[in-house]
């Protein structure tokens, strides 16, 4: 997938913009608090029909004004043109549109302009509680299957209902449980297998691929933490029911998978350096990158936002060698340092072509 144009309207700190990005990779470089971030978070926002970093849509329009629309052409793999748009108006919502017709579900759009977004904020991947990852691995699989997406909706579903049932006390009807447990096992397991056979993929590629970033003799390990990989999740619902009577909530099911991540067989959480976190979530999206391209028989774009932030000088040569190679298609990094961006860029011989934000402007610069 390509990003032929890109028009924003009213988004963040954006009045006006209108870009045309080079097939190759694309630098957006400003000051802080320039606007840089806020261009490549309004190309996710199309791919996935909201941002990665507001917590909501109204949180997106520019102060001030009521509305933000957002829209880009792209060209497929297949060569094909087609157009996203989106906008959200305070007191109405959102509307997205694919070639100017209106998507009756959000959620049919994800995966159709497949998205990689590397960012600072990935740090919590590392450093928070599970449900980060459980996050990242939903929008992950989300954009490769759809049907993932409505097992997981079913389940939390379903998951409100016996939790609401569980807290019932003397009047809870036993044979009621006994229907849900098994409506709730069928969705949990599907999601389940689906996030083992997505992992298992994954792992040996970004293993392989922090290997190529990183030093000599590192070593990192990712896997799939959940107990249904043990036992199926209907007898693990029926063994904790009186555990889960007295406290009154579900204790087990996905709603408590993880995923592991180590490096040289320690948790990399507390044993990994940042730059050496900062090159496993690089390994890890990028390798997502290929999974997705793979499976969905399309490019993504590439988002590296703030990629320089605590990578050495090896590692960037190594990455942008990397992300250069014809195998990843379009890419957008931002940073504020723009002599050190456009010497590397020189270097890697792709083509490349320089935007620089700033007070929300955006303009395209000859190097
Ligand atoms: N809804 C909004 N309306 C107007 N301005 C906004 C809105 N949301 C965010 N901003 C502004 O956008 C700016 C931040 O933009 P952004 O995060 O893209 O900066 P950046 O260039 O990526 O900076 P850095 O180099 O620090 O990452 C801030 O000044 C912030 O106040
Ligand atoms: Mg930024």
């Amino acid at each position: 997938m390509r990003l032929e144009k890109l028009s924003l309207l009213n988004f963040k700190n954006i009045t006006e913009c209108r870009i045309v990005p080079s097939a190759g990779i694309n630098c957006i470089v400003g000051s802080n608090g320039a606007g840089k971030t806020n261009v490549v978070d309004a190309i996710h926002f199309l791919s996935m029909s909201k941002s990665a970093l507001s917590m909501t849509d109204g949180q997106s329009v520019r102060h001030g004004e009521p509305f933000f629309m957002l829209s880009g052409d792209y060209t497929t793999d297949g060569d094909m043109g087609v157009t996203v748009t989106c906008g959200f108006e305070k007191g109405k919502g959102k509307s997205l549109k694919f070639c100017g017709k209106e998507y009756e579900r959000l959620a049919d759009h994800i995966g159709v302009v497949p998205i990689v977004m590397v960012s600072p904020s990935d740090g919590v991947l590392v450093s928070e509680a599970a449900d980060e990852r459980r996050r990242w691995l939903n929008a992950f699989l989300s954009q490769l299957d759809h049907s993932y997406l409505d097992a997981t909706m079913r389940y939390n579903r379903l998951l409100a209902e016996r939790n609401t049932l569980l807290k019932q006390g003397e009047m809870l009807l036993p044979e009621l449980l006994d229907v849900i447990d098994e409506r709730i096992a069928e969705q949990g397991e599907r999601v389940a297998a689906a996030r083992r056979d997505v992992l298992e993929r994954l792992a040996p590629i970004a293993e392989r691929l922090y290997g190529e970033i990183a030093a000599e003799g590192e070593s990192v390990c990712l896997s799939y933490r959940s107990e249904l990989n043990d036992t199926p999740f209907l007898e693990i619902l029926r063994a904790n029911r009186q555990k889960d009577l007295v406290m009154g909530y579900t204790t087990s099911g996905i709603h408590r998978d993880d995923v592991t991540m180590l490096i040289g067989g320690y948790p990399l959480r507390k044993f990994g350096s940042q730059g050496q976190q900062k090159s496993f979530l690089l390994a890890l999206k990028l390798a997502q990158y290929k999974l997705l391209h793979e499976r969905l028989g399309e490019r993504p774009l590439l988002l590296l936002d703030d990629l320089f932030d605590k990578l050495d000088e090896q590692r960037l040569q190594k990455l942008i060698r990397l992300t250069s190679n014809e195998e990843f298609g379009q890419v957008f990094i931002t940073d504020c340092n723009r002599e050190r961006i456009i010497s590397i860029l020189k270097e890697s011989g792709k083509e490349f072509r320089l935007f620089s934000v700033a007070d929300g402007e955006v303009t395209q610069e000859e190097v």
